[in-house]
């Protein structure tokens, strides 16, 4: 069995070799290999093959191809998310619109996004390809929809929690949900499984996208390297937001109904003043629990699988440690 950190090495030398920086045209696929060289946690990669060789004693092999296409996906929906949310950084570095530009950005996206798709029908045979393929092409387009509602909710006062909680489920706990399930059907997972540990995977994916929300508030941005205050910025409905309007009435909603309608000409004071106000109200504990409960739950489905808990140590490893994550 693979640990964590040879699962990621596997990862990185293994989309080393795919020699990005020799495809041509240049300027379509030098912003892809600028953006896969910069790194990133691996998250989704190393989920898929963790949770393969979990069902296939010890080997994660056969999801290698899958988990680079993982990857290869998550790293395009970061090229159009960066414009969308019109983000000049990403993984410390310019970003590919402002480096490049936005048309760039969305043509080595779409290039990244079907790249994925090549990589998967070339390497798996068609009986295995079939049952990958489908949820693979469900969670695309959720993280479009996630992504659609994201956009549409900044312009909206009365998003709900659960409202909130289905948008972050579609854009992000998607993925982390389908490598899991991805790795496990590849590894031979039986359906009950299968099922059990894609909803692992969206309980951690709700967890990682509460504590990303909370970096975009509170991280050191150097460490997190993206801009932190951005979500403010952009009125981005966050759980960290609607729970400051659940917690406000009177005066205090109106003060920050006007901090809510501040231009880009006031950033820095109104990312100042949301924030005290998100401290007075004690939001950051609150989502913290959330962030620890989803996890509990992501773990309790974890520990029923019928592979046993050690052959899942990575995955219960790298679930405690997107908890307290600070980058
Ligand atoms: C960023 O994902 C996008 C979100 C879903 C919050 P990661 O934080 O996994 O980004 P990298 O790949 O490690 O840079
Ligand atoms: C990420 O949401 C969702 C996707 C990339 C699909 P965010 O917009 O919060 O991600 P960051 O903070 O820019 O990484
Ligand atoms: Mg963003
Ligand atoms: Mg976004
Ligand atoms: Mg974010």
């Amino acid at each position: 069995m693979y640990t964590t950190r040879e699962l990621t090495e596997l990862v990185n030398n293994t989309l080393d070799t795919l020699h990005l920086n020799r495809l041509k045209p240049d300027n379509l696929y030098e912003p892809i290999s600028y953006t896969i060289g910069l790194g990133g946690k691996r998250i989704r990669p190393v989920l898929c093959c963790a949770a393969c060789q979990a069902f296939n004693n010890g080997d994660p092999l056969p999801a290698l191809d899958a988990a680079i296409a993982l990857e290869i996906y998550h790293n395009f929906t970061l090229l159009h998310d960066d414009l969308m949310d019109n983000s000049p950084t990403r993984r410390g570095k310019t970003a590919v619109h402002k480096k490049w530009n936005p048309n760039q950005a969305i043509l080595s996206g779409d290039a990244m996004s079907i790249m994925s798709f090549k990589i998967l029908s070339e390497k798996y045979p068609a009986e295995i390809l079939k049952k990958i393929i489908i949820p693979f092409a469900k969670l695309s387009l959720e993280i479009c929809d996630g992504q659609q509602y994201d956009m549409e909710f900044e312009d909206r006062d009365d998003v709900s929690a659960e409202e909130y909680t289905d948008m972050i489920r579609l854009k992000t706990a998607v993925l982390l949900g389908g490598a899991l399930e991805i790795g496990a059907t590849i590894g031979g997972a039986d359906a009950v499984d299968t099922k059990k540990i894609y909803q692992a995977g969206i309980d951690m994916g709700l967890a990682f996208q509460l504590q990303d929300d909370l970096l975009d508030v509170y991280a050191n941005e150097s460490i997190l390297g993206k801009p932190t205050g951005g979500d403010i910025v952009n009125n981005k409905k966050t759980l960290l937001l609607i729970k400051a309007f659940e917690k406000t009435k009177g005066k205090s909603r109106e003060k920050l109904n006007d901090y809510l309608s501040w231009g880009t000409d006031k950033k820095a004071e109104k990312i100042k003043a949301i924030t005290e106000l998100y401290n007075q109200l004690g939001i950051k504990e609150e989502v913290s629990q959330m962030v620890s409960d989803y996890t509990e739950n992501s773990l309790n489905n974890l520990k029923s699988l019928s592979c046993g808990e050690d052959a899942i140590m990575p995955i219960i490893e790298l679930a405690n440690k997107l908890k307290s994550r600070a980058f």
